[in-house]
């Protein structure tokens, strides 16, 4: 039997457009992220992955944290939250040290790392992440840590990604009503991808598109590692506000029509009869239906080939295209993003045993929150001094899963 240890009890939430979830979990002595309890409840307060409105999103928070028992669970008041820059920054950094032909330890790994995050800086931004991406020493590129080799000259190329100051502050002001203090910000895209991307789909090269509710989240790997990062101000929602405006119905009756009758790829003539709350009927026909949706979702992926052009025509390796998030359930984005990015393209949702979570696309970020919290080498984040001092965190690797959840 599994004997709990509040203390090493971990808090993630996933702070999304429609919905916000909180998952406590703790690692089992496997180092298992195992899944103990949960909270997930509809979002007020945020717009476009925005917190807007601080009361309503507190209150939504602490509906949901309550729900997960978080007094119970989780002593040391911290959690990891996600975060959505539609404005997200990233750069290559490069930095080098002299090793006089002694063999690379992993301290000095280690400060290879820190030293590739410190010099990284960018006005009115917060470093939130440095992926190590390759390695060069004696002309020879690595990307796996080249410990126990001798070399002169070690080199590191990372990515570091940034988001807007501003937006961070946001999300803490939500958060002081709980009296919770973000620990650790995860990028939306980033955490979707881990949540919902094989290691083998990393390996050869995918692009990751998480359709939400209020934003598409980018983000591609090559060779196993993050290589772009990026966010389109549309989503799920902007499908429904269509409907509602070209139908003249309420968003609820146009939420229920698109998620029961939608497609993006077959339209007919068979007519839909919509009982509206007037107690009148509204007959409309599949193929008006499919008109107002699919300019949107070609609309969508339209703009995401724009952003991601260079990286698909540049001959890079990326073999795949892995759709995620609730609004990319829809009938037919399969097709439309085949047509599109001229790849191979599946719809993906996290692998855990727990079938509440179980292959849903709209849960591969609170997943890969979970995961990204197992390979975290450093951290050092603090409410306090954002914006004056910069993060130095950095993920090596994502091969790990949830293996094992609620007993
Ligand atoms: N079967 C379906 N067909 C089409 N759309 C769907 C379906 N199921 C859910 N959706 C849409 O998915 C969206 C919700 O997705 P998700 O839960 O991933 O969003 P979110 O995480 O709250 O938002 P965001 O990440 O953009 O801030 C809604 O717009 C909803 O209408
Ligand atoms: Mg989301």
């Amino acid at each position: 039997m599994f004997k709990l240890n509040i203390k090493n009890n971990n808090c993630v939430v996933d702070i999304g457009t429609n919905k916000t979830i909180c998952v406590i979990f703790t690692n089992d002595k496997k180092n298992n992220a195992k899944i103990l309890s949960w909270g997930h409840k509809k979002t007020f307060g945020v717009n476009k992955s925005i917190v807007t409105n601080f009361n309503s999103f507190s209150n939504t928070l602490l509906k949901v944290l309550t729900e997960a028992k978080i007094n119970k669970l989780i002593k040391n008041k911290k959690i990891v939250s996600n975060i959505t820059d539609k404005g997200v920054y990233y750069e290559r950094n490069f930095s080098y040290i002299n090793l006089d032909g002694l063999k690379i330890r992993k301290k000095d790994i280690d400060k290879i790392k820190k030293k590739n995050s410190q010099k990284s800086y960018k006005k009115n931004m917060y470093l939130i992440h440095s992926f190590p991406l390759k390695y060069k020493l004696n002309e020879n590129e690595f990307l796996k840590e080249p410990i126990g080799i001798n070399c002169q000259r070690l080199e590191l190329e990372s990515i570091n990604i940034y988001v807007k100051n501003k937006l961070i502050s946001n999300l803490a002001n939500g958060f002081k009503d709980s009296n919770l203090v973000i620990s650790d910000l995860i990028d939306s895209a980033y955490a979707s991808s881990i949540g919902c991307l094989s290691d083998e789909e990393k390996k050869i090269g995918s692009i990751c598109i998480d359709i939400g509710a209020g934003t598409s989240k980018i983000s591609i790997f090559i060779n196993g590692k993050p290589e772009f990062i990026d966010y389109i101000p549309l989503g799920g929602n902007d499908v429904t506000n269509d409907i509602a405006n070209g139908l003249e119905m309420s968003n609820e009756l146009s939420e229920y029509i698109k998620i029961v009758q939608g497609s993006i790829q077959f339209s007919s003539n068979e007519k839909l009869k919509i009982n509206m709350p007037n107690g009148t009927e509204k007959i409309i026909t599949k193929n008006l239906l499919n008109g107002i949706i699919k300019p949107r979702y070609e609309e969508i992926f339209e703009l995401i080939r724009e952003r991601i052009y260079s990286k698909i025509t540049e001959n890079l390796p990326i073999k795949k295209v892995v759709l995620t998030g609730g609004a990319s359930q829809i009938e037919g984005a399969i097709n439309l993003s085949e047509k599109i990015f001229n790849r191979k393209s599946q719809l993906s949702g996290p692998n855990t045993k727990l079938s509440y979570f179980n292959k849903k696309p709209e849960f591969s970020t609170i997943i890969g929150l979970i995961l990204s919290q197992k390979n975290l080498s450093q951290l050092h984040w603090n409410k306090s001094n954002y914006g004056i001092k910069r993060a130095f965190k950095v993920i090596d690797s994502f091969d790990d899963w949830i293996t094992d959840s609620f007993t």
